[in-house]
């Protein structure tokens, strides 16, 4: 991005995120309260995109028809679909909850909608994908939502325009487009959701664009449905943009993709709002069979860290292949994030932002009375949480309990609010960082 465009985004950004006012502001904390506390969860891309392996846009990205998109609906045969099995795999990473893609813009359903015959389980023994996921995932005790794309490339009735894959082919400008139809569609099918499969936690709407916004969704009757049968159901904010949207007109929580915002999300009364990093494992969120670009597990850990400490949630995903299994490097990576969330997952749960500055080693996070200083990166010398020394009664590293050395005076430094950190003995042994994803220590002040 260059520069004049980053500073206009910048400006736009802090425009946008000052210049909201939230009605109800304390109803909107109480009801994300579950979810600001559990800050990591598991997006999952799953659908007939993932037989073509070339990510869920293939059929916008590469215009096909219906007719040929309809050999990856034909060979969508997910016989390897154990929703056990993932639920497993996202409860071992530490994960608190799960958003699945019911459907997503190409219109196919993993659910069994009765309003529509595109549907997986017209086939595949009748079996409905969506209740088997909430059963297991509810088993393991996660929460569980749904993403559902008010996009649909494959009803008659949604428009050519957009990212539809045959938007401006002259012959579908002619046809014309109840959109009405279309609505009570979607109205009817997120009517089906949110009262044929028990408590649904979680809605993930995708997504808004140009004039597509808001009221053209009639997101307020929208909403009201949704909370007449789930009461305390909470919903993203796409009725009303997409990645980029940082008003909370529509829904509970900001949805930042692909990036971590540079600051804690505010109204304009320096009230902060509840905001969800969504984030791929490699460069796909639908399965790509070539994409091997994974992110490391510590990157995945910093940024889930860099998340809470500026109030915000992570949603990872994982695109299983087109018969239902998670890639084994997704399993791997979520592995040994799940190791490090279970020594160090109490500097993440219920956390959030501290008063204190962003250090250049790392990252803080808070909970009550504790102070987490994150080490993610190699420093020469002792850290120093300046500010905290005077009410400081314990500093251990997190992962095994053991107290660390600390003192005021450093090398000449002998200002009053340092409070130095060793990690090891002796002194400036950066390579001794004690866990190189993120040693966690715990600063617990009186
Ligand atoms: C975008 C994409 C979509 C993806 C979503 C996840 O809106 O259109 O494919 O599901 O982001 O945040």
């Amino acid at each position: 991005m260059n520069k004049i465009k980053l500073t206009v985004t910048l400006l736009l950004f802090s425009i946008v995120i000052f210049s909201q006012n939230i009605p109800n502001y304390n109803e909107l904390m109480t009801r994300t309260q579950w979810w600001r506390d559990a800050r990591f969860g598991m997006f999952i891309h799953f659908g007939a995109y993932s037989v073509a392996a070339r990510g869920e846009w293939v059929k916008s990205n590469e215009k096909m028809t219906t007719e040929q998109y309809q050999r990856y609906i034909d060979a969508f045969n997910p016989i390897d679909y154990d929703a056990k099995k993932w639920a497993k795999i996202a409860k071992q990473a530490g994960m608190k909850y799960a958003v699945l893609t019911v459907k997503h813009h190409d219109g196919y359903c993993l659910f069994d909608s009765k309003l529509t015959d595109y549907k997986l389980s017209n086939r595949f023994n009748g079996r409905d994908l969506v209740r088997e996921f909430l059963d297991a995932f509810r088993a393991e005790g996660l929460k569980v939502g749904l993403y559902y794309s008010i996009i649909d490339w494959h009803h008659k009735d949604y428009p050519n325009v957009g990212n539809h894959p045959q938007a401006g082919n002259p012959e579908r400008n002619k046809k014309t487009y109840n959109w009405d139809n279309y609505l009570k569609y979607m109205f009817g099918q997120i009517e089906e959701l949110v009262t044929n499969y028990g408590k649904i936690d979680l809605m993930w709407f995708d997504y808004s664009f140009d004039d597509y916004v808001g009221e053209k969704w009639k997101a307020t009757e929208l909403l009201k449905m949704c909370r007449k049968y789930q009461p305390d159901m909470i919903t993203d904010n796409r009725l009303n943009g997409s990645g980029d949207n940082y008003s909370l007109t529509y829904g509970d929580f900001v949805t930042p993709e692909q990036a971590i915002p540079e600051i804690s999300i505010k109204d304009n009364q320096g009230r902060l709002l509840p905001w969800e990093t969504c984030l791929t494992l490699n460069n796909h969120w639908g399965y790509v069979a070539s994409d091997q670009d994974w992110k490391p597990y510590e990157v995945i850990i910093q940024s889930l860290v860099d998340c809470v400490s500026k109030n915000g949630n992570l949603l990872l995903n994982v695109g299983p292949d087109g018969k239902g299994n998670i890639p084994k490097q997704s399993i791997e990576i979520l592995k040994q994030v799940g190791d490090w969330m279970q020594k160090n997952g109490e500097s993440i749960y219920g956390c959030g932002q501290s008063d204190l500055a962003k250090p250049e080693w790392g990252y803080f996070t808070k909970k009550g009375n504790s102070i987490y200083a994150h080490w993610c990166y190699p420093k020469i010398g002792p850290i120093n949480v300046k500010g905290v020394s005077q009410k400081v009664r314990t500093t251990t590293l997190l992962s095994n309990g053991a107290e660390l050395p600390v003192s005021r005076k450093w090398w000449g430094l002998t200002g009053e609010d340092n409070f130095f950190i060793n990690t090891s003995s002796p002194l400036n042994h950066t390579f001794l960082l004690p866990d190189k994803a993120d040693a966690v220590i715990k600063i617990e002040l009186k």
